[in-house]
């Protein structure tokens, strides 16, 4: 094990991934270029049999990118990462590696809109169906939409925005019990508040452009895997096991072993559809991770603090935080996010969704944007943004009120924050 895999997760934060050897730049380089030069063809050729570790062409792989996905790979625990240009791509590519026409995934309804809609019509036009279950029915209900097609089991460690907490015990039992993959997309929580794979999770998707770059700065997504899966025992999965032609027959799980998924990402998923993360995007996602832990901390103070101001607010119906007490999912949340809830909250104002909307045009201090994470606090009306695409049964379905408005607490003064939310409520009554 390596020295820094023994510190504490703040020291990894600030120093993992990147050290500077004497005489060299004490921050992480942006290395800022398409290709490698090599003397010998054949190390050029080592590099196509994927026999070597070096780079090649920017689109597989290079030095900043990497150190982030080796950082990444570390917070969450994980053997080996994968940075993608976006969210969305991550978890993309993530289902791709694993499912072809004909297969089938089961996701959990509570979800961040665009995956949902990844899930529910774009992977259907290629053939991959997603059965979409509520993530509170008991184990033997969820056990009931396995197929022998199905191929994963996937859900959100905070849904986003209904700000449900994944029950990752049940969600573990379910992904053995069908010998498929337990996929966790950890963005709302970051592996500063929870690490999936520390409770069953075997491949983690983040969109860095949350809260690990945490500065709205710039837009990415990481695939972390556990290295624990089994590809070979169920023979569900022959793009991992069986010989690839496009390298000379090479079986990715028996030469990468326990990072093959991530080996099997870079070596066909990047290469076919090139979904590749910038070298500048990984610097700055980069240097965001380095004040993840404090942010984290400072984000889920404020948020709950703001969650009760709006609780015993007159101009409010509801609010959803999962740190509050008395929240559907508080007690997951005191199992699975110990530190604290997110910097994520919804509330109703009264007078629905015409109140809503009225509340939003008064907030000074506060921005409306698409955006969570951020350390502006910023606030969204999801049914008529996010999730508009979807019908308002699927949106009820989803967790999202007529009147939701979701907000992503920042970290400016908590005082300030809540005279804002004060001033634009009361200017509502
Ligand atoms: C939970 C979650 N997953 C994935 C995504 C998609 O990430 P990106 O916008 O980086 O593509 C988002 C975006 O909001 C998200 O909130």
């Amino acid at each position: 094990m390596r020295e820094i895999e023994k510190m504490s997760f703040e020291t990894k934060c600030v120093h993992g991934a990147y050290k500077a050897e004497s005489g060299q730049p004490q921050v992480l380089p942006i290395v800022q270029n398409t290709t490698y030069r090599y003397y010998d063809s054949k190390d050029v050729a080592e590099l196509f049999d994927l026999d070597s570790p070096n780079f090649m062409y920017t689109r597989l792989g290079s030095p900043t990118v990497n150190a982030l996905e080796e950082k990444m790979a570390l917070l969450e625990g994980g053997t080996a990462g994968i940075a993608a240009s976006s969210g969305m791509a991550a978890s993309f590519i993530t289902i791709c590696n694993i499912c072809q026409a004909g297969d089938h995934v089961i996701s959990a309804t509570n979800i961040y809109g665009g995956t949902h809609n990844l899930f529910g019509v774009s992977l259907k036009k290629l053939g991959i169906d997603v059965t979409f279950i509520d993530q509170d029915l008991p184990l033997e209900e969820i056990l009931k939409s396995a197929r022998p097609e199905t191929k994963a089991i996937f859900g959100e460690t905070i849904g986003n925005p209904a700000l449900s907490v994944l029950d990752f015990e049940k969600f573990s039992k379910a992904a053995k019990t069908m010998g498929v993959p337990f996929i966790v997309d950890n963005t709302l929580a970051s592996p500063a508040l929870c690490r999936p794979i520390e409770h069953g999770a075997d491949i983690v998707i983040q969109s860095t452009t949350k809260y690990a770059d945490g500065h709205a700065s710039c837009v990415g997504g990481v695939v972390v895997e556990a290295g624990t899966f089994d590809w070979a025992a169920s023979g569900k999965f022959p793009g991992m096991v069986e010989p690839d032609e496009s390298y000379h027959g090479l079986s990715f799980y028996n030469k990468f072993k326990d990072q093959s998924f991530t080996l099997r990402l870079r070596a066909v998923m990047l290469r076919d559809f090139g979904c590749t993360m910038a070298p500048m995007n990984a610097y700055l996602t980069h240097q965001g991770l380095q004040t993840l832990h404090l942010r984290m901390e400072r984000h889920c103070e404020n948020a709950l603090a703001l969650a009760e101001f709006l609780k015993n607010h007159e101009m409010t119906d509801w609010v959803i935080y999962p740190g509050l007490k008395g929240d559907k999912y508080y007690d997951l949340s005191q199992k699975y996010l110990p530190d604290g809830a997110g910097g994520v909250l919804c509330f109703g104002v009264k007078g629905g969704k015409a109140a809503g909307e009225k509340f939003l045009s008064h907030l000074k201090l506060t921005s409306i944007v698409v955006h969570v994470g951020d350390i502006r606090t910023s606030v969204l009306h999801p049914a008529s943004t996010t999730h508009r695409q979807l019908s308002e049964e699927e949106q009820i379905a989803g967790g999202i009120r007529p009147e939701l408005i979701r907000v992503s607490v920042g970290l400016e003064s908590i005082s300030d924050i809540k005279a804002d939310f004060d001033q634009a409520l009361k200017a509502v009554k």
